[in-house]
């Protein structure tokens, strides 16, 4: 089995990937104050120098005060997080690597308490209240132009500081997702709706930071069909809706969607063995990221709530047959390279037998 379609560059406009591996974007909690500290520069920095050819950071939120849901998140505004960015991206480069950020607003998953702000509740598409408390503010149409604000700025300083390009989390049942879903979305505006109407909010979005950066920077979205509030959510149930879904998002600025999924190799819909991603490349002509336990026995929602399982490597045979025939461009791989650095590597060079295994545990640190 030759591994060879995994290690070609890989151009878009200015966009140059030395290997079509991509770093999945991954939340890792290391950065107290928001920060990025020297031991998040040289974890990303290992996996440039073996041989990553993209890395997508971990979520990183933009600067709106209800982005954030977690402790110990990056931000990607203010000037020392900023300056540490920097220096991830500096890193990156000169081991010839390429880097974007992962902008993140995670909506109504917020709760009162959580940095920066504990007074500030989660904002999301609607209301929601607990013991006649606020838990969630509905957001208003001046609150909807304040996000779009600070993706945009978010991505006018990924530009500014060096980075290769943004991704826009818009996947998993966080904010953008949030509007996407009927589930979290029963607006009566022109936000609500159809899902025309409820793309209107990324679609806008997207036009913002295609608007801040120029036409040359390239924009990534991150979409799944699942949630993480109901894994079989779906927001499109055929390739024909699925097509009227991405068409505007293209339309609006995105270069390269980045398909979710938990296991690359399932059909997304019946009739073809085309994955999300296949179908996404084939129906908006854009290139496409595909991913899901990527050399891996095991998907990793299994491992966020059992902490016994362990996910042994497993042959990369069908995923290589689906890059061959050019179904997606290129291939995010999470908790394998979470857990050892030099994945990539290993597998160019045939080392099967050294790949490590994922465990809960190797969430534990950064190595
Ligand atoms: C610890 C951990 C943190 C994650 N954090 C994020 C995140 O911040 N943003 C995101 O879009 N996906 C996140 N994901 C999902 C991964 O990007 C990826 O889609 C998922 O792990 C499936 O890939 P894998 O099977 O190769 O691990 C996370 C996954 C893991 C395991």
């Amino acid at each position: 089995m030759s591994v060879a379609a995994l290690f070609k560059p890989f151009h878009l406009g200015a966009l140059e990937l030395p290997t079509r591996v991509v770093m999945a974007p991954m939340t890792r909690s290391f950065s107290p104050g928001g920060v990025p500290n020297s031991k998040v520069i040289e974890y990303y920095r290992r996996r440039a120098a073996a041989g990553v050819g993209l890395i997508i950071t971990e979520g990183t939120t933009v600067g709106h005060q209800a982005a954030n849901g977690y402790p110990n998140v990056p931000h990607f505004y203010g000037e020392a997080a900023l300056a540490g960015w920097k220096k991830v991206v500096d890193a990156v480069h000169a081991e010839g690597g390429r880097i974007v950020p992962q902008l993140w607003h995670v909506g109504n998953v917020r709760r009162k308490g959580t940095e920066p702000d504990a007074s500030v509740p989660g904002y999301g598409p609607m209301e929601k209240l607990k013991d006649g408390q606020v838990v969630v503010h509905g957001m208003t149409l001046q609150d909807i132009q304040d996000v779009i604000a600070a993706f945009a700025q978010a991505a006018l300083d990924a530009q500014r500081i060096g980075m290769d390009g943004v991704e826009i989390h818009g996947a998993h049942g966080y904010l953008i997702d949030q509007f996407f879903w009927e589930g979290t979305n029963q607006r009566t505006d022109e936000y609500g709706g159809s899902l025309a109407n409820r793309s209107r909010f990324a679609i806008e979005l997207i036009q913002a930071v295609r608007a801040a950066v120029g036409p040359q920077f390239p924009i990534i979205f991150r979409f799944s069909q699942w949630k993480q509030q109901d894994y079989s959510a779906r927001l499109v149930q055929d390739a024909q809706a699925l097509g009227e879904f991405l068409q505007p998002l293209a339309d609006a600025g995105v270069d390269i969607f980045h398909c979710s999924t938990r296991r690359f190799w399932e059909p997304e819909f019946q009739g073809s063995d085309l994955n999300l991603a296949g179908w996404t490349r084939k129906l908006t002509g854009k290139p496409t990221i595909t991913v899901g336990s990527v050399g891996l026995d095991g998907e990793f929602l299994q491992f966020m709530v059992n902490t016994d399982k362990v996910a042994q490597p497993a042959s990369l045979e069908k995923l290589l047959e689906r890059l061959n025939n050019n179904e997606f461009d290129l291939v995010a791989v999470g908790r394998a390279l979470l857990v050892d650095p030099d994945w990539a590597t290993k597998v160019r060079e045939g080392r099967e037998q050294d790949i490590l295994p994922f465990s809960r545990e190797a969430l534990m640190s950064l190595v």
